[in-house]
């Protein structure tokens, strides 16, 4: 993490111009996860270039994988190893990455060695209960301090598994997707509620077979150990949850106009485009291809009018990532914001509903916190103040948003954190803004 940086954000008049977003952060992880587990090499263009995806490639890299950042394009040329890792000699350090330690546990919970994995003061508080049982009852013996990390794991032969997952989270089904591929058997998954299906869209890109059908609300997902992966040509779609910022504070404004090429249209990430469009942001989806099982587009935005929105139940586990930049631009709607069942905020990067709450608050809103959620009224105006981050990158960028609007300027205590998941946000988000 770089050395810490306070940035001051001015309101803006209007956003203005195109955009072109770093590649998506959670097929970045599972691309260079698998991409070290496949047979040949993987050529990774437009790879994230957040702090947590490097913290995956360190982590691949201490397993014995070969790759090489090349200077183009952010592309990433790994050398696959098979799915024989080699045993690292120091702890694999996670960073602030809950994604890489959930998703990589997997993975090395089918190797016969015994390694740790670490992470930073934020990923140390974070639940890995959800990863350490089912991958126990696999067969895999995890140490952990009260199912927080560190995590030590001695992997091997793996027994397959049917489980239905008691907390809805796509990481959690794509660690045990990779375990099942050193499992002897067929392993079966199921959610209750459906999340992002980046692992599984990833696993038949590196020519694995699964079954995947509707389950109620939720899905299933079948797959057999001992398959073998090949490598991929992929170019990483833009980040829509990034995208999110800037389509956020898009909306505050009905003069803006915003072109964003090469965005990731995944149907269980884009939610985030209905419930804006339903708030009044126009948004035309000028072309749409399918790359690596991905959907890809390019969006023409403008602002409208900016009336309110409820989000619970499903919407909320499809918008966990979203949620903090929706309750930021909160109280410049009609009706305000209201969010329920989204308990899971409480255990991201920061306690999401706490530090939402108390950004707002200093700005001058109104919020009505309550345990999964809040209710923020909308015809409010905020002040520009002093904030913190909490160390939460989502949090500094949800908060530069709301300064936008906000009467004088607004500074961010800790906004390096952003480089978590985008480290050039701030210049961008400069670029855009017409004052
Ligand atoms: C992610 C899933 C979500 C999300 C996280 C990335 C992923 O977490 O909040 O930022 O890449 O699978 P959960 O798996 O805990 O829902």
């Amino acid at each position: 993490m770089k050395a810490a940086t306070a940035v001051t954000v001015r309101p803006a008049r209007r956003i203005r111009g195109s955009v072109q977003l770093p590649g998506d952060k959670s097929i970045s992880h599972r691309y260079a996860m698998l991409a070290g587990i496949a047979e040949g090499s993987s050529r990774l263009e437009n790879y994230s270039t957040g702090a947590d995806c490097a913290s995956t490639l360190g982590c691949m890299r201490s397993l014995g994988v070969t790759w090489e950042r090349k200077a183009e394009q952010n592309v990433i040329e790994v050398q696959g190893r098979g799915l024989t890792l080699r045993p690292p000699s120091d702890p694999l350090d996670c960073g602030n990455s809950g994604s890489t330690m959930r998703m990589l546990s997997g993975l090395i919970a089918g190797q016969s060695f015994t390694s740790e994995m670490v992470g930073d003061e934020s990923l140390s508080r974070r639940p890995m209960e959800r990863v350490i049982k089912p991958l126990s009852q696999m067969g895999a013996q995890i140490e952990s301090e009260q199912g927080k990390p560190p995590l030590r794991i001695t992997g091997g032969h793996l027994k397959p598994i049917d489980y239905s997952m008691p907390v809805a989270s796509a990481q959690v089904k794509s660690c045990l997707l990779f375990a099942g591929l050193f499992a002897d058997g067929e392993t079966r998954v199921e959610e209750s509620v459906r999340t992002r299906d980046h692992g599984e869209v990833a696993l038949r890109a590196f020519g694995a077979r699964l079954e995947r059908k509707n389950v109620g609300t939720g899905s299933e997902v079948r797959i057999h150990g001992g398959q073998r992966l090949h490598g991929i040509e992929a170019r990483v779609p833009g980040d829509l949850s990034s995208a999110a910022f800037f389509l956020c504070a898009a909306a505050l404004f009905p003069g803006s106009e915003l072109t964003v090429p090469n965005l990731l249209m995944n149907p269980t990430r884009a939610r985030l485009l209905d419930v804006l469009m339903q708030m009044g942001l126009h948004i035309s989806v000028t072309q749409l291809d399918e790359i690596n099982g991905e959907l890809v587009g390019s969006l023409q935005v403008t602002g409208g009018t900016l009336k309110g929105a409820i989000i619970a139940g499903a919407d909320s586990a499809a918008l966990i990532d979203e949620i903090p930049v929706l309750a930021a631009i909160a109280p410049f709607t009609e009706k305000g914001i209201e969010v329920r069942d989204a308990r899971e905020l409480r255990v991201k990067e920061s306690d999401r509903i706490a530090s939402v709450a108390t950004n707002l608050r200093k700005m001058g809103a109104e919020v009505d916190e309550s345990e999964d959620g809040f209710k923020i009224p909308g015809r409010q105006s905020l002040h520009g103040t002093e904030l913190e981050s909490f160390g939460d990158h989502r949090i500094a960028m949800a908060f530069s948003i709301a300064a936008l609007r906000a009467q004088g300027d607004t500074l961010i205590l800790g906004a390096e954190s952003a480089a978590i998941s985008y480290p050039a946000f701030f210049q961008t988000l400069e670029a855009l803004c017409e004052r």
